[in-house]
């Protein structure tokens, strides 16, 4: 089947197909053998892109720069403060003044009907470098580094956990994800911070038709056992209070992935985390956490960070090559 993405937007999964989908992951991993070949992929020479961060960033920027270089684009970053928008102009004037001058337009922000706002007035496909709801283009590196390790195509049946804060952006997105690939997805967390009911629903009818499962759980032993990939995220969120570390460390604290919780897991079990990570004291907020909570690993241990199941490294160099296919599929 051939699919064509060309002009497309890239805001949140639900917008596409499994066989869309496919497509984009079997594009990043022929991007990322052509980088390792060094062989030339300039196909968009000539084009500019405009990336727009209202939050912070490391490899979500880093990877639409180096993506746009290594496709022959040129790249401007618009930073937190820099930037007019919101402030003093609205998105849908921000979105006509960028579709005017750039091919793509990258925005990573507050909430989800932001990027939609931008998308549907720039006329230039618009890509969610990360909303508060939904993570699309970290997905895709998701699946990917899972198929490096469980083979293309051989995630359709096996058990993706999410330990922790499910129900932000980034378990959100990997339960989109599962239910369109037919993945079981098990969310592992406490009742208040699940994904919302109703993208629960959304995501069950797309996993009746792709043949998987979603299962909300509060039950450890239930989330971890059989998982082939045990998955977990910061539990305070960018653009969320400081104010919330106590409450979430009293919340989530019994779902931190450590030794014990990876033992029952499925023998050949993955950890995988989007990063950034507080696994250990070395980062302000870290540092913070620790002297008022007496906290030194948060959501996972150093053990199982730097352990021989985690692929977390793997996984940040795939946002390299999955955003350029996101690029390369909506710009061609
Ligand atoms: N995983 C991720 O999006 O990282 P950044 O916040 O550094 O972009
Ligand atoms: N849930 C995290 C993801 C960071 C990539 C956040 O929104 O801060």
């Amino acid at each position: 089947m051939s699919v064509s993405l060309s002009g497309r937007s890239f805001l949140k999964l639900l917008d596409f197909t499994p066989d869309e989908i496919r497509y984009l992951l079997d594009l990043s991993a022929d991007l990322k053998a052509k980088k390792r070949a060094h062989e030339p992929h300039r196909y968009l020479e000539g084009r500019n892109v405009a990336l727009v961060f209202e939050k912070t960033s490391t490899r979500t920027r880093c990877a639409f720069e180096v993506g746009a270089a290594d496709l022959g684009m040129h790249a401007v970053y618009l930073d937190p403060s820099a930037s007019q928008i919101g402030k003093k102009e609205s998105i849908a004037d921000t979105a006509r003044v960028l579709g005017r001058m750039f091919d793509g337009i990258e925005y990573r922000g507050f909430g989800q009907e932001r990027v939609e706002e931008l998308a549907a007035y720039a006329g230039v496909p618009v890509w969610n470098g990360l909303t508060t709801e939904f993570h699309p283009t970290q997905m895709l590196a998701d699946v990917l580094t899972m198929e490096e390790e469980f083979g293309r195509g051989g995630m359709a049946g096996r058990k993706v956990t999410f330990m922790g804060d499910a129900g932000n952006n980034v378990g959100n997105s990997l339960m989109v994800v599962c239910a369109k690939l037919g993945i079981d997805f098990c969310a592992c967390g406490p009742a208040e911070q699940m994904p919302a009911a109703e993208l629960v629903e959304a995501c069950r009818e797309v996993a009746a038709g792709t043949g998987s499962t979603i299962t909300l759980t509060a039950d450890v032993d239930e989330g971890a056992r059989g998982a082939s990939v045990i998955y977990t995220d910061i539990w305070v969120s960018m653009g969320e209070s400081a104010d919330l570390w106590g409450e979430r460390i009293r919340l989530l604290s019994p779902y931190q992935v450590n030794d014990e919780l990876m033992s029952r897991a499925a023998d050949d079990a993955i950890f995988m985390h989007c990063l950034p990570s507080f696994h250990d004291r070395k980062t302000t907020i870290g540092e913070e956490v620790y002297q008022k909570f007496g906290l030194a690993e948060l959501e996972v241990t150093d053990e199982v960070f730097e352990g021989a199941r985690s692929r977390v490294f793997e996984e940040a160099e795939n946002r390299l090559h999955s955003i350029k296919a996101v690029m390369l599929a909506t710009l061609q």
